[in-house]
This record gives structure tokens, sequence and C-alpha cells, in this order.
């Protein structure tokens, strides 16, 4: 896996600075179109078998990488895919922060296969490996988190999304005095910023895209932190209405081909099952996690981080494009 990195770098910045010059266009299609057609030429020049087991879209009706695509030069060793092309489409068409361009590499079957559906999602750093339960409740799990950090719940920091779906979650944690981050959007870029080194936040409860939450559970288990998911269906994320029960429906159906299923937790070893994992993330506009890209005299600079599974390490790369 390690002979692909600079190809990966390569990939998710060559997606961002598709994107970048759409910040602030309201079209969020056209940004993540941009983004997937240089993520797709880019895929398609690296010596590999790559194939997408995540691909993001069907929430949105965005375009998409599709689940099941083979891109690479069809040499080589046998990869598969976990891409969101931009992680927070709304960010860029809106002139927001926080947006990233995302892709993680992995062994060939390590990765979970599941639809594009919502995803329940809690994370950790390794301070707090084994304390968290997704099967209990959110009190509970913040409590456990709180002991194992050996933190009063006052000074717990858990980053959540801003959802309609999240605000009893965000009610419950505030009541017990926990300092609650609600972002608009962007739970890989949470993920990492609750298991990196110098962690933002202690714990990351979200609702959100199961893609996001494989692409997060590869930098989780690189990171050496912990993570539990559940995939639940449209009515459980929007709530009940005839519409909203036939996604559900197609969602189970998809599910069942996929071989997985809703409502099941699954740890993160069954997220991901192999430490050879390389985690490619690129800011299209600044945030937390990374700057966004900038103009210079000489050319566009990008920020990556690449996070390597197997030796353990963090890069931030800084690159001029001049050309
Ligand atoms: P995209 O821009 O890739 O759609 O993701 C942004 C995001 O906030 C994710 O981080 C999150 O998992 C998901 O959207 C939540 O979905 P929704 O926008 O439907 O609430």
């Amino acid at each position: 896996m390690m002979s692909l990195t600079w190809s990966l770098v390569r990939t998710t910045e060559q997606a961002a600075l598709a994107a970048w010059p759409q910040t602030g266009c309201g079209d969020k299609n056209r940004i993540d179109g941009l983004a997937v057609s240089a993520m797709r030429q880019a895929l398609n020049n690296i010596p590999m078998q790559g194939r997408i087991v995540i691909g993001e879209g069907e929430i949105d009706k965005a375009p998409m990488l599709w689940i099941g695509e083979e891109v690479g030069n069809g040499m080589g060793i046998e990869v598969d895919i976990a891409v969101d092309p931009i992680e927070g489409t709304r960010m860029v068409a809106m002139g927001q922060s926080n947006a990233l361009a995302v892709m993680a590499f992995a062994p060939r079957g390590s990765l979970l296969h599941a639809p594009d559906m919502y995803m329940k999602k809690l994370v950790v750093n390794k301070k707090a490996k084994g304390a968290i339960n997704l099967a209990l409740p959110l009190e509970d799990n913040l409590r456990n988190v709180a002991d194992a950090l050996g933190k009063p719940l006052e000074m717990l920091r858990m980053a959540t999304l801003d959802k309609p779906r999240l605000r009893p979650a965000i009610e419950e944690a505030s009541r017990l005095g926990v300092k609650v981050y609600a972002l608009p959007d962007g739970d890989v870029a949470a993920s990492v910023l609750t298991c990196q080194h110098d962690n933002l936040f202690d714990v990351m409860f979200t609702i959100g895209g199961a893609p996001e939450g494989v692409i997060s559970a590869c930098a989780v288990k690189a990171l050496n932190g912990d993570m539990q998911a559940e995939l639940i269906d449209f009515c459980q994320a929007k709530g009940e209405s005839d519409e909203h029960r036939q996604i559900a429906e197609s969602e189970r159906r998809r599910c069942a081909e996929m071989g997985v299923d809703i409502n099941r937790v699954y740890f993160l070893d069954e997220l991901i099952t192999s430490r050879d994992i390389l985690f490619s993330a690129t800011g299209v506009t600044g945030g937390d996690l990374l700057g966004g890209i900038q103009q210079m005299p000489n050319g566009l600079h990008t920020h990556t981080l690449l996070i390597c599974g197997i030796d353990q390490t963090c890069n931030i790369i800084d690159s001029l494009h001049s050309w």
C-alpha cells in the first residue's frame, strides 16, 4: 500500500483543486461533479487494480464514483477505496469553512460494504479505547468516556452535527454539562479531530452518512482510536412518511444484497479489518483540521493530511501547484 502514498495524495489534491474555484457558487452538484471527474482521472493513472467500495452521492443524488466501479490502470495490487470527493459540498457551495476532499485505500476485502444511507457513529481516541458501547444510551457513553479520561463531564467536549435528528442528543449532552460542538457539516473532520494527538474533541457522536462513517473508520483505526457504528434507515433519521418508508424499504433491500444489517452495532475491526490503511484529506475551504486552498503569486497552495496505518505516521503535506 505504501507505494501508492503519493498517488493518493495527488488524487485528493486534484479533487480539491477542481472544486475550490466554485467556492460560493451555490451549486452542490456542480462542485461534486468537478471533484468526481478530477478524482476519476487521477485514480485511473495509478498502477493498481482499484475498486470503489464506499462511494457517496445516493442520499442527495449527487454525481458519484459508483460503488463497484473499477479504477486504476489495471496493473499492480488490488485496492479497496472509500471515497467522499468533497466532504462538505454544502460548505463549498455556501462559501463556508471545513470542506475536504477525502479518500482512503485499504487491502481488497477489508472495508465494510455499506450502501449510502444514514449511520449512527460514536468515536473516541486511544485514551478512551474500549469505553464506548453504542448499544447503551448516550448518557452512559458520555459518563464512561469521561471516567476513562479522568475528566468531569463539564470538561468533556462532544462533537456532533447541527441537524434536527441530533437535537435530542445535543440537549441530553448539554443537560449533563458536556460541552457540545454542533458543527453544520463534516463528521470525517470531526472524527479525525477526536483521534489526533492534540485532540480538539473527546468524543464524536453523530448520525450522518455511512460512506463518511467507513472513511472515518479508516482514519480512526490508523490513529489507534475507537469507533462503533450502526446503520439506520431513512425513517429513523428523518421521520416517518410514505416517501421515507419507500426509501427505507429500498435501503433494506440494498443492505440485504450487500450482506450488512440495519440496527446492528458494528465494531471498528468490522468496519475496517486491516491496519494497512492510507487516508488522505486535502482542505478545500479552511477549517479546524486543515487550511483551505490559497492563491499564491506563483500558484495554488494545498494542505493535505496523510495518515498511514502501517507505520503509524501523520504527515501534513503542503504543495504548491504551479502549472
Ligand atoms: P457531504 O458533503 O459529502 O454530503 O457530507 C457532509 C455531511 O455533513 C457529512 O459529514 C455527514 O455525514 C452528512 O453530510 C450528513 O448528512 P445530511 O447532509 O443528510 O445531514
